[in-house]
């Protein structure tokens, strides 16, 4: 199989789609569709060739997970057993990954909007990093570490304003940002004076995140330029040791046959070499470089098997081939137009016969197309659909829209499976509910 799918990935003699060495069929039978399928290979020799791209090239350097990607408590695990750091954004996410294992040193903490009782747990757990966004939260810092007796480690996340090659909802390093501080009107360099203020803040450096699912390194290399300039700018006038830099995650994946990503040695590479020739420029000493993939690593490990249920043929205009899914648990269609590709997993499709179909989810909104005009062997009701790279993003976004039921997910292994998180159920609909 292309690189769409998971490493695992081929046919058994029957025909049907195994990832993991577990076939697709079977899986939906025990499991039931939609199915979320994380392939544990995948997932961990990305992970590993991350970090020993990292590591290899920036000793003591440091890849972190992003958590938003797709986070559960056996994901967590995987996370603290590979060594990774986790990166949250969330109260939720800190939860998730401290009950999963991941020490708290491992863990940091962004956001543009922390709440107080984000930043409290934080400190409490005594977590890594925080990553400082803006003025409040340097407010609410000063009086939450006033009597610490160990001060919490903080970046000041920045706004390099860079251009970014990539859909306008996943850029993030442009001037309009919500998110970071400015470098060029001088609000990064007072975030930088007041953090210096504070006893129970270390502030050890600098991170900016430019945007996601980006197929070239423009926007990272600009913003690196910019950020090691500015810390430069402010250890010498306010003698402030660049000790960490992170330029963020960002790095894209294939969702398509053909799409072209960059490697992992080849991120660090243009990355590591960014930071050398900018650090040597400015005459700073290398800091602990820290980066956080987060579609880079959950995205390709996993798939999506759905029931095929109705078809529709409009004359001319469209053939509709429904599933059991859709936008509730992968809304990445509809919010940035993103593509995805299918195959018929329950038996070999016959190839001489192709038509063009859009794949409809089963949800009441018309903008409810998983995926527009593929060609496809004509699938019929109760033909298995796999929809590869829906590993990140896709569930992490999910909803209840219509009231449906949150898919569940399965790790497959060396022929194993296990259940990772249950199917919700109905009982789970009405569990919050004060009649
Ligand atoms: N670090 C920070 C601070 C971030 O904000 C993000 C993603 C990452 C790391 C991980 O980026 P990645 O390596 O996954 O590109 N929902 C969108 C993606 C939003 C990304 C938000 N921030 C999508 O489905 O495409």
């Amino acid at each position: 199989m292309g690189e769409v799918w998971p490493v695992t990935t081929c046919r058994n003699d029957a025909g049907e789609l195994t990832v993991g060495g577990v076939s697709l069929v079977s899986l939906a039978n025990e499991f039931g569709t939609p199915l979320y399928i994380y392939d544990e290979e995948t997932l961990r020799t990305s992970m590993r060739a991350w970090k020993h791209a990292l590591t290899s090239r920036l000793p003591g350097s440091r890849v972190v997970y992003a958590g938003k990607a797709f986070l559960c408590t056996a994901m967590a695990q995987i996370i603290a057993e590979e060594g990774l750091g986790l990166d949250c954004v969330s109260d939720g996410e800190l939860f998730v990954g401290l009950n999963g294992g991941v020490a708290s040193a491992m863990l940091s903490l962004h956001g543009n909007n922390k709440g107080r009782n984000e930043i409290e747990m934080a400190l409490e757990a005594n977590i890594g990093k925080i990553i400082v966004d803006n003025f409040d939260e340097i407010e609410m810092l000063a009086e939450l570490t006033a009597d610490r007796d160990e001060p919490i480690t903080v970046l000041i996340r920045l706004n390099p304003g860079v251009d970014v090659h990539t859909h306008k909802k996943i850029s993030t390093g442009m001037a309009d940002s919500k998110f970071g501080l400015p470098i060029a009107d001088g609000q990064a360099e007072e975030a930088v004076i007041q953090l210096q203020q504070l006893p129970g803040v270390h502030l050890a450096g600098y991170h900016a995140h430019v945007g996601s699912q980006l197929f070239d390194t423009d926007a990272h290399t600009a913003a690196i330029a910019d950020m090691i300039a500015f810390a430069a700018d402010m250890r010498a006038k306010h003698s402030v040791e660049l000790e960490i830099f992170s330029p963020g995650g960002g790095f894209g994946i294939s969702y398509l046959d053909g799409d072209a990503p960059l490697t992992p040695d080849y991120w660090v590479e243009i990355l590591a070499t960014a930071i050398e020739s900018a650090c040597t420029a400015h005459e700073l000493p290398l800091p602990m470089v820290i980066i956080e993939p987060g579609r880079a690593i959950a995205g390709p490990a996993g798939l999506t098997v759905y029931t095929v249920g109705t078809r529709k043929e409009l004359e001319g205009i469209r053939t509709y081939v429904s599933v059991d899914g859709g936008m509730a648990d992968n809304i990445r269609p509809s919010l940035y137009d993103a593509r995805y590709t299918a195959v018929i997993a329950n038996r070999e499709p016959q190839e001489d016969v192709i038509e063009n179909v859009t794949i409809a989810g089963k949800y009441c909104e018309s903008g409810d197309l998983l995926i527009e005009d593929i060609s496809l062997p004509p699938a019929h009701e109760g033909d298995l659909l796999a929809v590869p790279a829906t590993g990140a993003y896709c569930l992490a976004m999910g909803s209840n829209y219509n009231m449906s039921l949150k898919p569940a997910v399965v790790l497959v292994n060396q022929s194993a499976a296990r259940l990772i998180r249950r199917r919700e159920s109905f009982a789970d609909l009405i569990r919050l509910d004060l009649p």
